[in-house]
């Protein structure tokens, strides 16, 4: 890497940031298009965001990317805000203009949309109800997502059941919202069953779910990407379903911010997974 004065920047906002996959991937595409750029890790406490970004503006930074536990306040930092944005009230991705504008949008659902695309063949949400686990910023993402690309009924369950009825009524649409307890049941006809929560992560108890009820042809999702494989995705394999994990998304969702800060809309090949399917395994070897 040659870093000089025509080096473009980037990096990902977050707190912690240690954990996040952007910096490999983007890295990895700037020396793949041989691009002047680099993009870094930049650890910013909830209480420093607003400076960190002013900083970012005032250092000619082309733009970041924003993770947990930052993407709602990075959306109340923005001057101007996309649709994307709008819609889930976060930002994941801001694009910092010469003249100090900050614009946010939010990939996320994008990513999750584009993934399913990839990884599942004949995967249209049209096709028939979505189960969405999980009631946080993601499955507010994801059910937006789902809701824009045509689904025609979305159950929301999540263990705490007030959230999902609360952001089941925000979102409006074909949203259904369900207790912990009717898991299970939601499952009956569905055609798409996507995780949203962070059980089955590392560190974090597996989700425990009979995947029995889902009729053969639905597609099972896990955003969670650490680990790659988890219980969830084994027990739709073992079932002989199609099982996307959660790599694709976080892959899809990083495209519209690399294009916008280095010129170059970049593909998310068989290479760029393994080059960040690896990291990920060695970081599990090491844990
Ligand atoms: P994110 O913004 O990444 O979606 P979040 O807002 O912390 O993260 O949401 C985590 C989700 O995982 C929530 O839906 C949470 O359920 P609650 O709303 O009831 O807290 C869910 N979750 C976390 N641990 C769980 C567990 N042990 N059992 C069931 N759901 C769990």
């Amino acid at each position: 890497m040659n870093i000089d004065g025509e080096t473009r920047l980037a990096g990902v906002l977050g707190w912690p940031v240690g954990h996040s996959r952007s910096p490999r991937l983007h890295n990895y595409w700037l020396e793949h298009y041989r691009i002047n750029g680099a993009y870094l890790p930049l650890p910013v406490r909830p209480e420093h965001l607003a400076e960190a970004v002013k900083g970012l503006v005032r250092l000619g930074f082309a733009g970041a990317n924003v993770t947990v536990p930052h993407k709602e306040a990075a959306f109340a930092l923005c001057d101007t805000v996309d649709d994307s944005a709008k819609k889930t009230g976060a930002a994941n991705t801001l694009v910092l203009s010469a003249a100090g504008e900050i614009s946010g949008s939010n990939t996320d659902g994008y990513g999750f949309i584009e993934a399913l695309r990839a990884g599942a063949r004949g995967f249209d949400a049209r096709n028939g109800p979505a189960v969405v686990l999980g009631a946080g910023g993601s499955a507010r993402a994801v059910v937006q997502a789902l809701i824009d690309a045509g689904a025609p009924e979305i159950r929301l369950v999540n263990r705490t059941a007030a959230r999902a009825e609360r952001l089941a009524g925000a979102l409006g649409g074909p949203v259904k919202s369900l207790g912990w307890s009717g898991a299970a049941r939601s499952l009956a006809g569905a055609a798409l069953l996507v995780n949203t929560t962070s059980l089955g992560m590392k560190g974090q108890p597996p989700l425990d779910l009979d995947l029995t009820p889902l009729p053969a042809g639905a597609i099972v999702n896990d955003i969670v990407y650490s680990p790659l494989e988890t219980a969830l995705l084994r027990a739709a394999r073992r079932r002989g379903l199609a099982a996307v994990d959660g790599l694709g998304m976080l892959l899809h969702q990083a495209r519209a911010g690399f294009k916008a800060w280095f010129g170059r809309d970049p593909e998310v090949t068989e290479a760029l997974r393994r080059h960040v399917a690896a990291d990920l395994l060695a970081e599990m070897e090491r844990a």
